[in-house]
């Protein structure tokens, strides 16, 4: 494997939808303390009945407060007229481009015919991605798994997908059985990639420099790259990922993001709950890329309180924590090569 693999200027990387994670206020102090993919899909908003969309389900995307990154909103359903509703909305907003959700794969979700459920009903996903293209036309595009229980149902449906005028497809390489966890299945990806006529996204587990390099090297006709849980854990990996090497993580920066995003925190939600809540959703990822992260975690989860998460904060970083020598997964993926 070739670790120097020069980044494409073409190369596009998207901030990964997380619900509960990557909201506007964790985008904009990420925006403003880190460096940050090009473009963020936000999490999803569920479709809703009627002919009006009440603001407050769209104020993790409203175009009249700060939005730091560039969005995308993203919506779920499973009706069309829902969806011509949302994707209105939408555009009144001012956006040009939106993302339906068709890879969920809460079994609540996908059961009733939702997320990943979406594309189990081929008529039903055919005038879902008719009545998106129209409203859309030339923003709209679908992010997928490979399938529900085996990774056979996004090759079932191409043909389908082939035949609208999609701006894109983010394939997170797993099917939903697998929810995220498991191997990605970088085989299948390669299949179903070479057969999509549209830009293909990649999704699912990088996790370092050396994760984006392996695929950039397996997959070098990609050039758009999704990820999420992986900025949740190195907030530095895309200075890593643009260096072509482990840049230093500062871990003053760190402190300074967690304080000033516990700010923001405070001053978006009210009380304590709703706040240590939206912190716990962050620190759930972040524990995971610091060598003391498992302490901090234990400490962080019992907070009751902000006065109580600040202290235990200020108290982990008074001997700074480190990161991980080498968050990599699929460099050890090798039975993928
Ligand atoms: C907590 C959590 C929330 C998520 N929320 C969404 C969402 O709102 N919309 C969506 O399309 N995918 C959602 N996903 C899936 C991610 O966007 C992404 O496909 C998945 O995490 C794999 O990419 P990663 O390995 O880079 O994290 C979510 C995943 C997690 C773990």
């Amino acid at each position: 494997m070739n670790l120097n693999t020069p980044l494409l200027k073409s190369d596009t990387f998207y901030l990964a939808p997380l619900r509960g994670v990557t909201v506007r206020v964790f985008r904009n102090e990420f925006a403003r303390c880190f460096e940050s993919p090009n473009i963020a899909i936000a999490p999803f908003v569920p479709s809703v009945a009627g002919h009006r969309v009440k603001p407050g389900l769209l104020s993790d995307i409203d175009t009249s407060v700060e939005q730091k990154m560039n969005l995308v909103p993203q919506v779920i359903s499973k009706d069309v007229a829902q969806l011509r509703v949302m994707l209105r909305a939408f555009k009144d907003l001012g956006y040009d481009c939106a993302d339906l959700n068709a890879g969920c794969p809460w079994p609540f979700v996908a059961k009733k015919g939702r997320g990943s459920g979406l594309m189990r009903d081929v008529d039903n996903f055919a005038r879902m991605l008719e009545a998106g293209c129209e409203e859309m036309p030339s923003g709209f595009s679908v992010k997928v798994r490979l399938g529900l229980k085996t990774p056979d149902l996004l090759m079932e449906r191409m043909e389908l997908i082939n035949g609208f005028p999609l701006r894109e497809l983010a394939i997170h390489a797993r099917t939903a059985k697998q929810m995220y966890e498991g191997d990605v299945l970088l085989d299948e990806f390669a299949v179903a990639a070479a057969a999509c006529r549209h830009p293909v996204v990649y999704n699912g587990d990088i996790c370092s420099f050396k994760d984006f390099q392996y695929l950039k090297n397996r997959f070098s006709s990609i050039t758009r790259w999704m990820i999420g849980r992986g900025l949740a854990v190195d907030p530095f990996l895309m200075e890593s990922i643009r260096a072509g090497n482990q840049v230093d993580r500062d871990i003053a920066k760190l402190k300074l993001f967690l304080d000033q995003y516990l700010v923001d925190c405070e001053e978006e939600l009210s009380g304590n709950n709703p706040v240590m809540g939206r912190v716990k959703e962050l620190w759930n990822y972040l524990h995971t890329g610091l060598v003391q992260g498992k302490r901090i975690w234990d400490s962080v989860k019992i907070c009751r309180s902000v006065d109580e998460y600040r202290r235990v904060i200020d108290n982990s970083f008074n001997r700074p924590p480190k990161f991980k020598e080498d968050l990599s997964t699929l460099e050890l993926n090798k039975k993928c090569i």
